[in-house]
């Protein structure tokens, strides 16, 4: 085949009214084949749109019910994390201080091995404590959003001793708030919290919820760090931490717009709370 050929024409205008301008009497059949073929695009492009805002809502209707899911899960590993080791380490823990009390005064070596024990469970202890903290959601009808964050912060704090320093910032009535806004901006502010420690390295992060009064009435949670991260790269990075917060806010109405600071990543959830 002669590759140089032009291509064989198929009869199709390539423009509107190309070629079917007859004057007078109409308009001539390429201009009625163009609207026809016009009407088929508009049409087709119309079918798609739907398609296309249908995917994008069960896109978000599936990770809403993979943050759901995930929270069940969450308590459920919980509750089992505590009662499979919870009441075994307490008891081993006692067997251990039991052994070393009764240890004879000529085995010092057995008093010291039990000891040693002792201090392991203790360990284990510790860490299957910081874990269900990080599990459970704390009891915000008790203690409100306010009191929850506080005690996150205080976790953070004694995990950090010498590290980054956290800084805390509360305003406005935040014990009120519906249970499903303060359990998923907790939830927002454990990740955010997690993001600027663990993914950058910060000298200081700031921690601001406050619920505006006046106006239409919104919950506003930020988080700032100076760890040198990079909001695009953030928004880009393949992970599941800010998607999660992406479905909560958006079940709650709100939204997540994350920015650079000059010396780190600012990340700002919003939700609006019905007056
Ligand atoms: N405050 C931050 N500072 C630096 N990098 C960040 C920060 N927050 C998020 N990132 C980056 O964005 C990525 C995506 O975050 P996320 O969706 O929470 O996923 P994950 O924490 O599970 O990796 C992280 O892996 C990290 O590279
Ligand atoms: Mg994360």
């Amino acid at each position: 085949m002669d590759r140089r050929r032009p291509p064989r024409r198929t009869g199709r205008p390539h423009r509107a009214g190309v070629g079917g301008g007859r004057h007078g009497g109409g308009p001539g059949p390429a201009v009625r084949f163009a609207a026809r073929e016009f009407d088929r695009i508009a049409t087709a492009t119309t079918l798609l749109a739907g398609r296309l805002d249908r995917i994008e809502g069960e896109r978000a209707d599936l990770v809403l019910r993979l943050v759901q899911v995930q929270e069940a899960e969450r308590t459920a590993l919980a509750r089992d994390l505590h009662d499979a080791f919870g009441q075994s380490l307490a008891a081993a823990g006692a067997l251990a201080m039991a052994i070393a009390t009764a240890a004879p005064e000529d085995r010092p070596d057995l008093r010291a091995d039990a000891e040693g024990i002792e201090a392991v469970i203790a360990a284990m202890r510790g860490n299957l404590r910081g874990a269900l903290t990080q599990l459970e959601l704390p009891d915000l009808a008790g203690i409100g959003l306010g009191g929850a964050v506080r005690g996150l912060v205080a976790d953070w704090r004694a995990r950090l001793r010498t590290g980054p320093a956290l800084h805390l910032d509360l305003g406005g009535d935040l014990g009120t708030l519906p249970t499903e806004t303060a359990a998923g901006l907790y939830r927002i502010a454990q990740e955010l919290l997690t993001n600027a420690l663990r993914h950058g390295q910060p000298r200081h992060v700031f921690l601001r919820v406050r619920r505006s009064e006046t106006g239409p009435g919104s919950v506003t949670l930020i988080v700032d760090d100076d760890g040198g991260g990079e909001a695009a790269r953030a928004a880009d990075a393949p992970g599941r931490g800010l998607p999660g917060i992406r479905a909560r806010l958006a079940s709650l109405g709100g939204g997540l717009s994350l920015t650079d600071n000059g010396n780190g990543i600012r990340a700002c959830a919003t939700v609006p709370i019905p007056g």
